[in-house]
């Protein structure tokens, strides 16, 4: 089950934030429009001496429409929420650190307000966040044994060791899986015995004998990786565990913020907003595209047109200038569908494929991230190392390699009309310029931050995720420097040229 959140406030944020949060789920598909008369929650809250307290949060939430609200109270501690369907409601007051006891729920139904003052007279307690595991905490949950050593150090140079810890492959696979991050490792494409000597070597075989002794297709997962694999993805935990320590002022105060749960079952992989306020969500598991109107509170599902293989998995999506919904479809029919939301049509374009040998654990060549430029629709090709371009109307694609080991993530348009992209595994900041081809990085400072998502502001610059360094960085798109210098190591000499494929 997912939950759908977003603040109803500010369109960049609507555009950015992602379903996260799990919560009871309940379907409220086909609801009819809201009423227009005032059918809303509203009162007073006040704190424990009994003072009206302003800039503390409300939260009203009905389980059974899956539907929350939270808004922040004003002068004399007045609060009232938006318009909302007929139901019961619990309501919830928090202010720094005080709470409103339990309360029975408010009912909401008829054409009056509903009203509830409240008083903050218990202490806030949330739980304290769960605490995010290092490679050291992984390296202790390995099992003791020859090669041991060599993995917790060697596979943790570019990347978590939790991405080790949580495959679970076969013999064969492992070794394949191995050659293909020492290939990484070692300067790409030149041979082996080149480049690594005989204890190098040996050392490899032991590394696979450990992984595939450890981590067979049969090991259970630890459910201490499990816990931290859905910790990053906003899995279960407190519900409020991101409040405000202080009382809320200035343009933060005027925050509304909206919580839609899906229907149960739907897993949402992105989420992108259109200039009307629709949200349109990918459901990767039932190959339905969402749609949730935030003015009726209805969420409707489009079913992505059949092709050969039944099994469709939708991911990334993003809305085009025109209004056109752009969704991924990454499972083995490999394509990229454009909804028309007013003819409710689909066009479907084939994502290329690999240039050589497909890495036998993955999908098809994936593609990330999707953002526009000049009429053609840009990608990530995370697994191929590559951007995509499209060119819609003639249906050919060019890719645009980037160096192995690069993984790109994130993508967005500069104001330098060029092509920026986030290389989660190559740790640096790309950029293509559209014209030439070429490419220029920067490297960032911190290793393994794992830069993922990435959007550009209104002036231009982009705004970068880092996950692992827990960083938002922010790059200038003039010159590729990062205000956060500790943290962006400033290489803009590095222009690296590439060669270009098309395809038709
Ligand atoms: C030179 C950098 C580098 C090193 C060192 C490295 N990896 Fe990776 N690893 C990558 C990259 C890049 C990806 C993503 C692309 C891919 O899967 O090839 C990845 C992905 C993975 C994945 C997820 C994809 C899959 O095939 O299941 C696993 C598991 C993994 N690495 C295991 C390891 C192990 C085990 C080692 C040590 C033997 C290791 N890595 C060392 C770069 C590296």
């Amino acid at each position: 089950m997912s939950s759908l959140n977003f603040r109803l406030s500010n369109p960049d944020m609507r555009r950015q934030q992602k379903a996260a949060t799990l919560m009871t789920a309940i379907a409220v598909l086909g609801l009819s429009y809201l009423p227009l008369e005032a059918q809303n929650i509203i009162g007073t809250l006040k704190d424990a001496s009994g003072q009206p307290l302003a800039g503390a949060l409300v939260k009203v939430s009905s389980q059974e429409l899956g539907l929350s609200f939270m808004v922040v109270t004003q002068g004399q501690g007045r609060y009232s929420t938006p318009n909302l369907l007929p139901g019961r409601y619990i309501v919830q007051g928090f202010g720094s650190d005080s709470q409103t006891p339990p309360m029975a729920p408010a009912e909401v139904r008829g054409s009056q307000p509903t009203k509830m003052d409240l008083a903050l007279s218990i202490p806030l307690k949330l739980a304290p966040p769960r605490k995010r595991m290092m490679d050291a905490d992984y390296a202790k949950l390995m099992p003791e044994g020859p090669g041991k050593n060599a993995v917790a150090s060697r596979c943790a140079t570019c990347h978590s060791l939790q991405w080790v810890v949580s495959a679970r492959k076969t013999p064969e696979k492992w070794q394949e899986t191995v050659g293909r991050m020492r290939d990484d490792l070692q300067g790409r494409d030149r041979p082996l015995n080149d480049i690594l000597g005989e204890s190098d070597l040996i050392q490899m075989d032991t590394m696979t004998e450990y992984l595939s002794k450890t981590f067979t297709p049969d090991t259970p997962l630890d459910p201490r990786v499990v816990e931290q694999r859905l910790l990053d993805v906003g899995g279960p935990s407190h519900p409020n565990r991101n409040l405000p320590g202080t009382l809320l002022t200035g343009a933060a105060a005027k925050y509304v913020a909206m919580e839609f749960s899906l229907p149960p079952g739907s897993m949402v992989h992105d989420i992108a907003v259109d200039s009307e306020g629709i949200a349109w969500v990918s459901e990767t598991n039932t190959g339905g595209l969402g749609r949730f109107d935030p003015n009726t509170l209805t969420y409707t599902r489009i079913s992505a047109p059949a092709a050969k293989n039944p099994n469709v998995q939708l991911n990334s999506v993003a809305v085009d200038p025109n209004g056109d919904v752009w969704v991924v479809d990454e499972g083995p029919n490999a394509r990229m569908l454009q909804y028309n939301p007013k003819s409710r049509e689909f066009s479907s374009y084939p994502i290329p494929g690999y240039p050589h040998a497909i890495p036998p654990d993955s999908t098809p060549a994936r593609l990330v991230t999707l953002r526009f430029l000049e009429g053609n629709v840009w990608a990530t090709g995370i697994t191929a190392n590559w951007i995509v371009k499209l060119d819609p109307p003639t249906r050919k694609t060019t890719e645009y390699p980037v160096p192995k080991g690069s993984s790109p993530y994130g993508l967005a348009v500069g104001g330098d009309q060029r092509i920026w992209y986030a290389a989660e595994v190559g740790n640096l900041i790309g950029r293509l310029d559209p014209r030439t081809g070429r490419l220029a990085q920067y490297n960032l400072t911190t290793p393994k931050s794992d830069v993922r998502g990435m959007a550009a502001d209104a002036e231009g610059n982009l705004w970068v995720v880092a996950t692992e360094a827990d960083k938002l960085i922010k790059v200038d798109y003039r010159n590729g420097t990062s205000p956060s210098s500790v943290f962006f190591r400033q290489t803009p000499g590095r222009i690296q040229s590439t060669w270009i494929r098309n395809r038709t």
